[in-house]
């Protein structure tokens, strides 16, 4: 079976490089999608309490029979939590419907800059690390301005940082922040949600290669060092997204899908984005 390879991250911890995404897939969907998903070889699931689908990943990996050790389960902090002890609270939920002793990686899924403070949202999840119940802490969707403040009032360096990232938005400048501080990038919708699929670049690329569009977009984020999670509910996409580990593209091909970046966000931009779930 194929594996991914890891990125380690700034306290040692190995995630998967490559990984599945359940936003979007449905309660009923997420047993057999993140089953399928286990099968096909993947061992990093990235859900959220945001997507209402911890339970079924939790009861999905439960079942997979794998060794808790053996899969990497991220999660996030939901918008309506950012206040100290809300946050501990919403974590302690997080595991308790993933049934779960830990999990592997918690973000705070939004800064939400116009709403709180999400230095006291940090040292929230400081506290759940230093208790061994996340084996490693980061952030989703900061700008470079939100994690400035981070390193400057507090003591732990996020592990990661969460961003939207594909070929229409490239994220050259705040992957280059992240990575002069040792923190590694999460590129989310790596396929723009499918968007970048069409573009005539990478079906350039499709067909120098002999590889899908979707192979080509994912092997671009590996080349960049980006961990990825691929959304899908189709087992032939589970797998094709899976399979890009044994192909290289070259430099040209890298600077050609690079040169794409239009600055073309499919989700909101983190510095308007304060929504609030009720
Ligand atoms: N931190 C955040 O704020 C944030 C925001 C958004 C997403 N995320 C994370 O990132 C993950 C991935 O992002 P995403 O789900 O938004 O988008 P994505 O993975 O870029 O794209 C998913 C879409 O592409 C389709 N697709 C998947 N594989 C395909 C293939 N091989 N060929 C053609 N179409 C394909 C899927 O449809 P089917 O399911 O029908 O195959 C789905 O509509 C999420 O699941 C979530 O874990 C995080």
């Amino acid at each position: 079976m194929a594996t991914s390879p890891t990125v380690t991250l700034n306290n040692g911890v190995e995630i998967p490089q490559l990984g599945f995404g359940v936003f979007k897939v449905k309660p009923t969907e997420t047993v057999s999608a993140v089953t399928t998903a286990l099968r096909v070889g993947y061992r990093h699931i990235d859900t959220a309490e945001m997507y209402g689908n911890e339970k079924e990943v939790g009861l999905a990996i439960t079942a997979s029979g794998l060794d808790r050790d053996d899969v990497f389960v991220t999660s996030k902090l939901n918008n309506s939590h950012h206040p100290y002890s809300d946050a501990l609270a919403a974590f302690d939920r997080t595991l308790s419907d993933l049934g779960l002793e830990y999990v592997d990686l918690f973000l705070i899924h939004w800064p939400l800059p116009a709403v709180g403070d999400f230095v006291e949202t940090w040292r929230a999840l400081e506290s759940v690390y230093r208790d061994d119940r996340a084996r490693a802490i980061g952030v989703s969707n900061f700008h470079a301005d939100h994690l400035r403040r981070l390193l400057d009032e507090t003591e732990l360096v996020p592990a990661v940082n969460q961003i939207e990232a594909h070929p229409y938005l490239t994220q050259e400048p705040l992957r280059a922040f992240n990575a002069s501080h040792g923190i590694k990038n999460e590129a989310w919708s790596p396929l723009a949600r499918g968007r970048v699929l069409d573009d005539p670049t990478i079906k350039d690329v499709v067909d120098r290669t002999g590889r899908t569009a979707a192979q080509v977009v994912l092997r671009w984020h590996i080349q960049l060092g980006n961990i990825v999670f691929p959304k899908s509910v189709r087992l032939d996409r589970i797998e094709e997204n899976f399979n890009i580990f044994d192909f290289e593209l070259s430099g040209e091909d890298m600077a050609a899908i690079s040169k794409l970046d239009r600055g073309e966000r499919t989700g909101p931009d983190p510095d308007t984005f304060n929504y609030v779930p009720d």
